[in-house]
Parts: structure tokens; C-alpha cells; sequence
């Protein structure tokens, strides 16, 4: 289970202060449960974990076997923002780091496109695809979005040019909408297998939807297991606690940036296979909260690689973060540390310790040299890192965003300055319908 420890904050925060932020985090808790509070036709994600039918899972393996039969050796998987990051995050988090290299026959690599712009990224995605066995799970809920378009137009060319149509149709899956959208119409008129985005799933919060588990489950992952630790957080989560883990975290985190100016909260890990959960987090709660003018600036660490060039900054620099450090208190795998007769480095001090007891060494010296250094700590812990910890990390921050974004007074679940820089692209590529808007910004030019 997911534990929040927020020892680390006792020596900046007065604790009077604490309490009342706790008072308020319940309250917005409540409005949460109530499911009445702004946003609240956006709560589908609250009961995935124990409401996902079998069914949808055993339909998301028909398709991973299906690819399987066809020998399938690489899954483009393309999205943007919330029809990326989940399924991004949860396959770094449980691949091993040099699956590519070991070149693991056991599932096909899943890539991902359409989370950028970038002409080269294309190109060079061909370049792989015309190498392998391909497939394409194609990702956006409006089914409008245009950097997953661009880059399906691309791949759907490809895949149709290569294997003709009929074969195409078979190894192209298309995640969106149940009955609106570009994408669904698309699908429809080219017979694709769909899965649905509920209605009442926003992109960010969609990881336990199909958007996550059809990419985990192509890679070869046990998603059962990552909604069983979600449904485990579902169930401890519910219950109206100062205790409760979200009420903590929700309550500290806003006491922090409303009373003592840490207008920065920094992710913190010590296992690279972190660093897209981190992304992942970047966006719930950037997305969440950054609106009408408040909300905590979410950034992320990799450490112990980032205290050798972030570190600097965040013992001495400006005092306006906090972090949440990930802790996982035990590593999957072991490596001990040998003995060396000459000793040349001066490391035989720590012959016989494992790896990962010099990693948590490491993160607890980081954290008190922090906390003396003015920067509060929070820690996230899990047991370990597997897919039933990963789901229950997935659920924890979401349903501590929910809190924590009402607690702010904002609404958790619309992001409408998304939009801005859409409506400047369009105008600039000359989209039709945007004929005054490119006037108006070629004066700006
Ligand atoms: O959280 C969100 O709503 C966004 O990040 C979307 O997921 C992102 O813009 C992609 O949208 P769509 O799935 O409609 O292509």
C-alpha cells in the first residue's frame, strides 16, 4: 500500500496551520465523494480499478494475440499528453532497462509517435518500421488532436502500402470516442477494432481505461495486477481519515505553497525506471491545478544522476520548492558489492552491502542535507516496484489531485488552456475556417 510520510515538512510548517490545511483537505475530500463539486460529470476514473470488466482485458489480449499470430515484433502506440503518458510510464516502469539491447522476443516493443511534431522522430520511426513486423494503436479521445493525426496519417500510409488493406485493417486499433470524432468516423469507415475512452475520463486520469491497459498489455505487462494495486488504493482511499494518505499528501502540499511560498514541487526518484512516472505526474497535476492564476509548478529529479546537476540549485538556490521524494523501499533484483585486495578506489568499506542499500543511503543523506538546506520533504513510499505497487501509485495521485486541486479551488478536471496555443497553430498553418485568425497573427509577426 501506498504510505505518505510527511515528518520531513514538521520543521518548516507551524502545526496549528497543518491542522487547518488538513480541515480543508477533508472538506475537499468531501466534495470529491459527494461527486458534486466542478468538474464532477469528469469522475469516471474514481471506480476503474473495480469496475474494469474481465471482458474488456480478454478483448485487449485478442488483439495482442491476433498481433502474435502475425508475428507482430513492433507496436506504434500514438497519443499525446494524457493518450501517452500513462502507458509510457507504466512500460518504463516495468521493462528491463536494456530490453532492447537483450532483444527480448517474449512481446513486441511497443514505440510511441504522435506525442511530437518533430519531422525527424517521423522519419526515423520509418526507418525502424521498415525493418520490423508492425502495428498501430492509434489514441485520442476528440479524435481530432493533430499531432497523434499527423503521425497516424504517416503510419496508416505505411501499414496500408505494406500489407494491403484488408491486412491493415486488422493490425490498426483505434482508441477514441464511442460515436464522436474524426478518428471514430475513421474507424468505422475502415472496419478498425475500437476500445472506448469513457465519456467521463479525462485524458489524464485515463491510465486504467483502454488508452493504458491495450498498450500494456500489447508490451507483454500483467495488468490485472496493476488494477488489483489500484483497487487496493480505491478501497484505502475512500475512507474519510486525517490519516488517509491523499488527505496528507493534499494538505501539505497546498500548506507549503499557500503559507511559505513553495510555489515548486519537485518528483523525486532514485530509479531510472521512475523517470516516465514522473511525466506522467507532471501532467495530472500540472494540468489539475495550473489555472486562474494558481497552482503548484510541478518538476522532476532523477536521481542520483540529477544531484550532480540539480542538485546545486535545490540546496542553494531560491527557497521556493518542496519535494516528494518516490521511495521504494526494496530493488526486484540484487547486486552486492565485491571485495578489491588493492582497494584502489577505497571501496571496500562496502564489500558485502548491496547496490540499492548505497542508493537508500543516498536518499536519505539527500534528504536531510535538504531539509537543512530549507527544502520540506514529503516521501511517497511503495514496497516495491512491480505492477501491483505501480496501480496503486497510479490511483494514490490521482485521487490526492482531486482532493488537492478542490482544497486550491480549482477544477480538477478541465484544462482550457490547452487550447491557446492550438488556435495559434491552426491559424498559422492557414486551416481553413481560421482565415481572420492567421490575418490577425501575421500582424504579430
Ligand atoms: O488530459 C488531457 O485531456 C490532454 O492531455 C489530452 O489527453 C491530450 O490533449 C490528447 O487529447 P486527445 O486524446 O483528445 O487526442
Amino acid at each position: 500500500m501506498v504510505k505518505v510520510d510527511v515528518k520531513g515538512c514538521l520543521p518548516f510548517v507551524d502545526a496549528a496551520k497543518y491542522e487547518n490545511s488538513v480541515k480543508k483537505a477533508l472538506d475537499a475530500f468531501d466534495v470529491l465523494e459527494s461527486e458534486k463539486g466542478a468538474g464532477n460529470d469528469f469522475l469516471g476514473w474514481k471506480h476503474l480499478p473495480t469496475a474494469t470488466p474481465e471482458q474488456l482485458i480478454k478483448d485487449c489480449e485478442a488483439v495482442r494475440d491476433c498481433w502474435a499470430a502475425k508475428g507482430v515484433d513492433l507496436v506504434i502506440a500514438i497519443g499525446i499528453g494524457g493518450s501517452y503518458l500513462g502507458a509510457k510510464c507504466a512500460i518504463e516502469a516495468l521493462s528491463h532497462n536494456f530490453a532492447k539491447q537483450l532483444a527480448r522476443k517474449d512481446a513486441p516493443e511497443v514505440v510511441f509517435a504522435g506525442n511530437n511534431l518533430s519531422e525527424e522522430y517521423l522519419a526515423e520511426l520509418m526507418d525502424l518500421a521498415k525493418e520490423r513486423n508492425v502495428a498501430c494503436i492509434v489514441i485520442s479521445k476528440s479524435g481530432t488532436t493533430t499531432e497523434p493525426a499527423v503521425a497516424f496519417r504517416i503510419v496508416k500510409q505505411f501499414i496500408e502500402e505494406r500489407y494491403g488493406k484488408a491486412d491493415a485493417a486488422e493490425r490498426i486499433v483505434a482508441i477514441t470516442d464511442a460515436a464522436r470524432g474524426a478518428l471514430k468516423t475513421l474507424s468505422t469507415q475502415e472496419g478498425y477494432k475500437t476500445f472506448v475512452v469513457p465519456d467521463d475520463v479525462g485524458g489524464r486520469f485515463s491510465v486504467l481505461t483502454p488508452v493504458g491497459i491495450l498498450p500494456i498489455v500489447a508490451a507483454g505487462f500483467d495488468v490485472r495486477a496493476i488494477l488489483k494495486g489500484a483497487a487496493e488504493a480505491e478501497k484505502a482511499l475512500a475512507m474519510k481519515s486525517a490519516e488517509n494518505p491523499a488527505v496528507v499528501y493534499a494538505a501539505m502540499r497546498n500548506l507549503l505553497y499557500a503559507e511559505y511560498g513553495k510555489k515548486v514541487e519537485i518528483l523525486v526518484n532514485y530509479n531510472p525506471k521512475l523517470q516516465y512516472f514522473a511525466e506522467w505526474w507532471k501532467q495530472l497535476y500540472g494540468e489539475s491545478e495550473g489555472k486562474d492564476g494558481k497552482g503548484i509548478f510541478p518538476a522532476s529529479v532523477n536521481n542520483t544522476a540529477d544531484l550532480h546537476s540539480m542538485g546545486q540549485f535545490i540546496q542553494e538556490g531560491d527557497r521556493v520548492m518542496f519535494e516528494t521524494v518516490l521511495h521504494v523501499e526494496k530493488a526486484l533484483r540484487s547486486v552486492v558489492i565485491g571485495t578489491d585486495p588493492q582497494n584502489l578506489d577505497q571501496l571496500n568499506f562496502l564489500a558485502g552491502k548491496s547496490v540499492e542499500h548505497c542508493n537508500h543511503m543516498a536518499e536519505l543523506g539527500t534528504k536531510l542535507a535538504h531539509i537543512d538546506g530549507g527544502v520540506p520533504q514529503i516521501e511517497v513510499s511503495v514496497p516495491c516496484l512491480d505492477a501491483f505497487n505501480l496501480g496503486g501509485l497510479f490511483y494514490f495521485f490521482e485521487f490526492a489531485c482531486g482532493v488537492s486541486a478542490y482544497e486550491l479551488g480549482v477544477n480538477p478536471f478541465n484544462q482550457p488552456g490547452v487550447e491557446a496555443y492550438k488556435k495559434n497553430m491552426f491559424a498559422l498553418l492557414e486551416k481553413p475556417g481560421y482565415e481572420e485568425a492567421t490575418k490577425a497573427i501575421r500582424k504579430r509577426l
